[in-house]
């Protein structure tokens, strides 16, 4: 079942806590995440075998906890997001595998930490299974499959493709299980994560060449992953997705096989998006209104050092303002911008650059602005520059508020530098 979804652009409250009161308490910017936002997604998501979460949206140790105690296992693109992993509690190997490595290279830390830890990899290129091999024949693999096409919100998450760097080309299947048999590398699973914001008829293709592709591997699969890429809604017009649609594709093409290789093989999710960009509110404090000509800026404290999406991708955020003072039922059409010395710091901006403007309420100095459904690819592209820090992180759950990552202070901006003499 789809549901529409409705922003607002008045708010006073996120999960029963007033804006003032956590912008008082932690300071603006902060990223608010609500748990059962995300304990809701998850539960929707249950029909699959496994719902591997793709860190690489929020891996702060809390949501990755979190995503531990509801059954969640996770995606690793890195050491360091083994060692997050690690921290939350997640153990190294189980059946399923709790953490699995997916990468279309190894830099040798990463290569160093699979071989010792015992890691279930799932290869992205030729030359991974070679290194993995030449130094832990034996083990079993997962490949990542480029079929050969792909889809995304924008040019820039569009993951499959000839210009998709991302994955084994579908072509040189057979290549790569004849390498991994000279390595004693058994194939046990396939990968295919083709981009983000998938459509259905997109899907059936998927689908079918996930079959294709496992038929040419054999009976050896007992694995299969449908990858990431579910959409989520970030605006009035879009629809929440129908997962019962999107697991009965899935579940039809996973029995299709078993009745083939005549064993069961198991379903995996591996979404980011889905399971937290909705949970997700940035606050922000507005420190400037000013006009140019016709246009009318909101200034923030919060660039894309904090939140890059509109600025890579033009991606588009739902926004609210939570009155500090008296509130105004007037809205203006706005653009919103933040504090960093560069022209493009601007949340409201299409893909290309193009300043574009908001209807929000008419709002003061002082009053918040909220930027919504920023749980997903929001605090982990954020970076220092302006020597701006880092935001602080609070996690939401009912009554309670837990800061699960403290602001940067100035000390934090120049850790690990030094002068040379
Ligand atoms: N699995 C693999 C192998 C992936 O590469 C990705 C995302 C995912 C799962 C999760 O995709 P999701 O369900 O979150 O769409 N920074 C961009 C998104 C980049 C996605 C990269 N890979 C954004 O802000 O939209």
């Amino acid at each position: 079942m789809t549901v529409q979804q409705q922003f607002s652009t008045v708010r006073t409250e996120i999960c029963g806590h007033s804006i003032q009161e956590l912008a008082t308490k932690f300071g603006t910017p902060t990223y608010v995440y609500d748990a059962q936002i995300i304990r809701d997604r998850i539960e929707q998501l249950r029909q699959f075998d496994v719902i591997r979460f793709a860190q690489k949206a929020n891996s702060n140790i809390a949501i990755l906890d979190l995503m531990r105690k509801n059954g969640v296992l996770v995606d690793a693109v890195s050491a360091g997001e083994v060692f997050r992993a690690k921290t939350a509690g997640y153990e190294y190997n189980g059946q399923p595998d709790p953490i699995v490595y997916t990468a279309d290279i190894f830099d040798r830390e990463a290569l160093e930490l699979v071989v010792d830890k015992n890691l279930h990899v799932n290869c992205g290129s030729p030359d991974m299974i070679e290194q993995l091999g030449q130094k832990a024949p034996g083990r079993s693999i997962t490949l990542r499959i480029n079929p050969g096409f792909g889809h995304g919100h924008s040019a820039k998450t569009n993951t499959g493709g000839e210009s998709s760097k991302h994955g084994i080309w579908h072509e040189q299947l057979e290549n790569c299980v004849e390498l991994a048999a000279k390595h004693e590398l058994s194939v046990t699973g396939l990968h295919m994560h083709i981009g983000s914001g998938t459509d259905f008829e997109h899907l059936s293709q998927v689908c079918e060449s996930m079959k294709e592709t496992a038929r040419r591997v054999g009976s050896s699969i007992t694995t299969i992953s449908a990858g990431g890429g579910l959409p989520t809604p970030y605006r009035d017009t879009d629809t929440g997705l129908d997962v019962d649609r999107y697991y009965q594709l899935w579940d039809k093409t996973r029995k299709e096989l078993e009745a083939e290789f005549g064993h069961s093989i198991s379903l995996e999710i591996e979404p980011g998006r889905f399971l937290v960009a909705e949970c997700g509110f940035l606050i922000t404090e507005i420190r400037a209104i000013k006009s140019m000509g016709a246009n009318q800026f909101y200034l923030v404290d919060a660039g894309f050092n904090n939140l890059a999406r509109p600025i890579l991708y033009g991606a588009y955020h739902p926004m609210s303002v939570a009155f500090a003072g008296d509130a105004s039922s007037e809205t203006q059409s706005v653009i919103v911008g933040g504090p960093l010395c560069e022209s493009g710091d601007i949340f409201t901006q299409e893909e290309g650059g193009f300043v574009c403007s908001r209807e929000l309420p008419g709002a003061a100095v002082g009053d918040h602005l909220i930027i919504e459904c920023a749980g997903a690819y929001g605090y982990v592209m954020s970076s220092n520059y302006n020597s701006k820090p880092f935001a602080a992180e609070v996690l939401v759950d009912g009554s309670q508020l837990h800061l699960i990552r403290r602001r940067q202070s100035p000390s934090d901006l120049i850790a690990g530098e030094s002068i040379p003499g």
